[in-house]
């Protein structure tokens, strides 16, 4: 008899929201992203679709887990792990029988957590063997977690979380997906200024659209010294690894280097 039930149960993205608003925020975000680079990949609209279902539908499968363990600060043990790690073979069960989702979303949601180099989950998947979908899936996943999640201990800035997607990318994740994406993703625009990490204050000249992380800037202001610079001195972010900007600022430069 329950398991009847479990079967008729009609999946609804409430059922996330009142499971967990975190959760629900996260997927609803996942879905933008996952829209917008499926677009960028010129995928077929209707693919787009499933995509987008199997975004807000990714982590359905939290839905039978213990609010408790969802929602426990700290570190898991290892049985806590692996009982969260459950949770796409859960959603897809959830969802296989529902002849009204695609094949492609059942799958996105089963595959989310699968890695390029089979480290990932539930089944080890590797390369291409892991759905197209799910790949897409994955880096959106991963960079809306490691941004915005407030139960993940190392949240990172969005410059950061950029860097870590490029560093992962051919091993986590499908680098070709990778590259499409961090060119989505706004990060400094030319004309804002940007601190850097030896400490000088710069605007950003010229962006590279394969790196943004690491614009062409040109230095106005060196915050050790107190002093701005006479001559024109550019510095390529590009070529120059051992520094790299720390954030961006919003101050008034004028008054800096009337000073
Ligand atoms: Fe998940």
């Amino acid at each position: 008899m329950k398991s009847c039930q479990k079967k008729n149960r009609l999946i609804n993205v409430k059922d996330i929201r009142l499971q967990d608003e975190q959760t629900f925020a996260h997927c609803v975000n996942v879905c933008v992203m996952s829209i917008a680079l499926a677009s960028k990949l010129s995928l077929t609209v209707s693919k787009i679709k499933s995509i987008a279902l199997g975004a807000l539908l990714h982590d359905i499968g939290k839905v039978l887990l213990s609010p408790t363990l969802l929602h426990k600060k700290g570190k898991l043990t290892d049985s806590e792990i692996e009982e969260i790690r459950k949770h796409p073979l859960i959603g897809y069960n959830l969802l296989k029988d529902n002849p009204d989702t695609s094949a492609t979303t059942k799958v996105s949601v089963l595959m989310h957590h699968e890695h390029f180099n089979g480290n990932g989950y539930p089944m080890k998947l590797t390369g291409e063997k892991i759905h197209y979908s799910a790949r897409i899936l994955s880096v959106c996943n991963e960079f809306d977690s490691i941004v915005n999640d407030q139960n993940n201990q190392n949240v990172l800035h969005t410059t950061d979380a950029v860097e870590y997607l490029i560093g992962a990318s051919g091993h986590v994740f499908d680098k070709s997906i990778v590259d499409e994406f961090i060119k989505m993703i706004p990060i400094y625009n030319e004309g804002s200024l940007v601190l850097l990490s030896n400490g000088i204050i710069a605007i950003v000249v010229k962006n590279d659209p394969v790196n943004l992380t690491r614009p062409v800037v040109r230095a106005l202001y060196n915050t050790k010294t107190s002093s701005k610079y006479s001559r024109t001195e550019i510095i390529d972010l590009r070529t120059d690894l051992s520094i790299k900007i720390l954030r961006e600022i919003k101050t008034n430069i004028n008054e800096l280097l009337r000073g």
